[in-house]
Formats: structure tokens, C-alpha cells, sequence
């Protein structure tokens, strides 16, 4: 195969490790005019423009973007691919919620053609957003998954998925069985974990709607295969946290009914979060498991405020999440903005650049993709993005005040959405052009 190699020129900037490890100062790399050089898919050099063009040669195709950020493709560690025909459902907090609005639209999935057709809907919204891989949720039919796996491989996407598996307390029509939910698994497990890209995700739904049985077998699931991801929800709700000790009184807490069933580990990863205990995120941090923090889902439906200060303190691996249709939006941008507010009414900050480091790095780190993916380190996969500092009349102007590289991130999380996602490249190629 021939060599295709490319450069991007543009302002750059990438986090390289967690601001609250090693502070700010050393938790990024910012290029003014910087080049990244791409060969076959991943990069191969990045740095200063004025250093590195010398060692390139005359003829390379070099694409110069002026008043634009390249940046890492962003990572969302929680989302519903069923749910994008759902988002902004009104009035309900989350069991209400599930059963009104969730349960209904994802009952859609049962026929094929509408499978594909939100698949096809989900990844350009995905992608129009900057968002270059995602942990995602199916709804209880193998076909989700399929017609998922089916687009992102069109795309050479790194993307996680999985069926729900559900066989309790939900409407029969969206029930498997202990049984059923562990051989669809394990076929499309066969079919698609490791293919290109593409990862599988054991997908327990959340505890209330398993039983024992089927949590047994997922967690005998994560054991046949090497490197299985596991995703389920875990204290979004008060209401549902009480379910939870009603529905398995021999166990400590909500944390310790995954612990029993070994759903635990270093790619597990658990949504929300909002009210774990002390105790909780010691031990989810000890097994290196991780949480998705979804801001914009969880005031939506009022679920409560994510403590990310003791998820710190813990040395708990945060990514984050939209968890769209609970969530209200496919943006990372926007889900910092409401991030940032959500430290705000805990009397907490959130710096523009741990917000990118969640958005990229600590994403990435939570996947244990921090090899591939999460910064614009040479070696790893062409994912990245080039940011559009004119998108909007009111961002050009904002961002003309701008005195800093660290005013200017926070403005473009405040300020940005799909519309400030001019670029989007996975693998090197052109996957989004706004
Ligand atoms: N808990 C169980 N299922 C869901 C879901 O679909 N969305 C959210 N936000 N929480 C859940
Ligand atoms: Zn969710």
C-alpha cells in the first residue's frame, strides 16, 4: 500500500496527563502554529510548525487552517443509541421517565429498517459534534448492535457497543431471558469485538431490571473473552438507589451487587455516579473501574450533582458522558458547560483544561484506549478535530477578547456546540465537514 501522508497546520493544542496529578501547567501541549503529520491513519509528528516543516518533504499535501484549534477527537463514554429519537422528553425524573418515554422508543428496534436508519442518524450526529468514540448503549435487540457496528466500520470508527440485557422489570416486550441475553452476547461478541475498531461492551442494563441469574452470566461473559468491556448505570436516582436495596437486601449497597456478580474492572465502566458513598469510589477505584459523569443528563432529570472533587480525591478514572436521551445533547462541548456549572453549585471549579482532558484523555484513559486514542501523541490513531473560532457572529467576537489559550478553551466550551465542529477526521480521513 502506498504511504498517504498529510500534515494539518493550525493552532494545536493536546491534554497529556490529569491536571489534578500533575497540575495544570504540565497537563497540556499547546502549539500557537503548530503541524500534525498523519501517515496511513496515525500520526506520526507533531510540533511547531517553524521546527517541523524543514523535515518534511517539499511535496507533502499541508491543509493550513487559520482562526481554528486542532484538537483530539472527543470521547463519550456514555450514550443511547436507541434514545436519539427521544431527546428533551418532558416532566419525568428517571424511573417515571424510563417507563413514559425510554422503554416505548426503544421497543422501535425491533424492526431492522429502523435499526439502521437511526444507526445512520446517531454516528453523523456523533461525528457533527466532534465525537470520534463512544461507549454506547443498544436497546435489548441484537440488531442495534449490528446495525451500529455496521456504520462505524463503513467509517473506521473506534467505537464500543453492546446489547442491553434486560429481563426483569421492564414491559415484555423488551425482556430477554438470563439465557437468551448471554448467547445473543456471545454472538455478537464473536462477530464484531476486535474487528477493525470495534469493541464490545456487556451491557447489563442497570441492576433493578437483572436478575441474578442474568447478572451471573455477564459476569461469567467478561471472563470468556479478553478485553470485554462492561457499561451499566449505577446511583443516577435516589428513588432508584432504594430499589436497588429492596431488590437484593443481602447485599451492602448498590456498588456491591456489581461487585458480587464480578462486573468489576479495569473496562467497566458505570454511569452517573451522582450518590456514591466514600466507600463506593475507593473501591471502584481499587478495582479500576470507571464513571461517566453526564452532566446535562443529570439536571435534566434532576438526579442530583456528580462530586467530582472525591472522584479525584479516590484516583477514580472519570470520562465523560452525554448519556443522551437523558441527556440533552450529542455535544462535549456543551456537556462541559454544564459540567463547569454543576462544580459551580457544589462551590467547586473546573478548569478549561481538566474539562479537555475529560473530553479526551480521561476518556481515554477510563477505555484504556490511552495507547490509541485521547491526545495527538505520535503512534496513536488520527482522531481530531479542527475547531472553527469563527463558527458563530457572537464566538468571533468573544474570542477576539481573548488573552490566552486557557481563555479561549473555556470560551469554546461555554460558547461551542456542533456548530463550532468545522473538521472532524477518524483514522486519518475526513468524516465530518460542516
Ligand atoms: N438507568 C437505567 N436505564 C437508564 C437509561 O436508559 N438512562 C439513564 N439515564 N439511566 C438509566
Ligand atoms: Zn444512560
Amino acid at each position: 500500500m502506498p504511504l498517504t501522508r498529510k500534515a494539518y497546520r493550525a493552532a494545536i493544542l493536546h491534554s497529556i496527563a490529569d491536571p489534578a496529578e500533575v497540575g495544570i501547567e504540565a497537563s497540556y501541549e499547546y502549539f500557537e502554529d503548530g503541524l500534525l503529520v498523519v501517515d496511513n491513519g496515525q500520526i506520526s509528528a507533531l510540533g511547531h510548525a517553524s521546527e517541523l516543516l524543514a523535515s518534511l518533504p517539499a511535496n507533502i499535501e499541508i491543509t493550513h487552517y487559520q482562526d481554528a484549534l486542532i484538537t483530539p477527537g472527543f470521547i463519550d463514554t456514555h450514550i443511547h443509541l436507541p434514545q436519539t429519537g427521544m431527546v428533551g422528553a418532558y416532566g419525568e425524573q428517571l424511573l417515571d421517565w424510563l417507563n413514559t418515554y425510554t422503554f416505548p422508543c426503544e421497543s422501535q428496534f425491533a424492526d431492522r429498517a429502523h435499526a439502521e436508519e437511526v444507526a445512520e442518524i446517531f454516528i453523523k450526529e456523533l461525528l457533527r459534534n466532534g465525537t470520534t468514540t463512544a461507549l454506547v448503549f443498544g436497546s435489548v435487540h441484537p440488531q442495534s448492535v449490528n446495525a451500529f457496528f455496521e456504520a462505524a466500520e463503513k467509517l473506521d470508527l473506534r467505537m464500543i457497543a453492546g446489547k442491553v440485557m434486560m429481563d426483569r422489570n421492564a414491559p415484555d416486550y423488551l425482556t430477554d431471558t438470563a439465557e437468551s441475553s448471554y448467547l445473543e452476547s456471545k454472538a455478537l461478541i464473536e462477530r464484531w469485538h476486535g474487528k477493525g475498531r470495534l469493541h464490545y461492551a456487556v451491557t447489563p442494563r442497570f441492576a433493578p431490571t437483572s436478575t441474578p441469574e442474568q447478572l451471573t452470566l455477564a459476569g461469567q461473559l467478561l471472563g470468556e473473552y479478553p478485553n470485554l468491556y462492561m457499561q451499566t448505570h449505577i446511583s443516577e436516582n435516589l428513588q432508584e438507589v432504594e430499589w436497588v436495596k429492596e431488590l437484593f437486601p443481602e447485599r451492602k449497597g448498590y456498588l456491591d451487587v456489581y461487585d458480587h456478580y464480578q462486573l468489576l474492572g479495569e473496562r467497566s465502566v458505570f454511569a452517573h455516579g451522582v450518590h456514591l458513598c466514600d466507600d463506593e469510589c475507593a473501591r471502584l477505584a481499587q478495582t479500576g473501574s470507571a464513571v461517566a459523569f453526564c452532566p446535562t443528563s443529570n439536571l435534566f432529570l434532576g438526579s442530583g450533582l456528580f462530586n467530582l472533587p472525591m472522584a479525584e480525591k479516590h484516583k477514580l478514572n472519570v470520562g465523560l458522558g452525554t448519556d443522551v436521551g437523558g441527556g440533552t445533547s450529542f455535544s462535549l462541548l456543551q456537556t462541559l458547560n454544564e459540567a463547569y456549572k454543576v462544580m459551580q453549585l457544589q462551590g467547586a471549579r473546573l478548569s478549561p483544561f481538566k474539562s479537555l482532558y475529560l473530553a479526551t484523555l480521561g476518556g481515554a484513559r477510563a477505555l484504556r484506549l490511552e495507547e490509541r486514542i485521547g491526545t495527538l501523541q505520535p503512534g496513536t490513531d488520527a482522531d481530531f478535530l479542527v475547531l472553527d473560532y469563527n463558527a458563530t457572529p457572537l464566538l468571533s467576537y468573544r474570542l477576539k477578547q481573548s488573552k490566552s489559550i486557557a481563555e479561549t478553551l473555556f470560551v469554546l466550551m461555554t460558547l461551542g456546540d456542533d456548530r463550532t465542529v468545522a473538521q472532524t477526521y477518524a483514522a486519518g480521513n475526513l468524516v465530518h465537514q460542516r
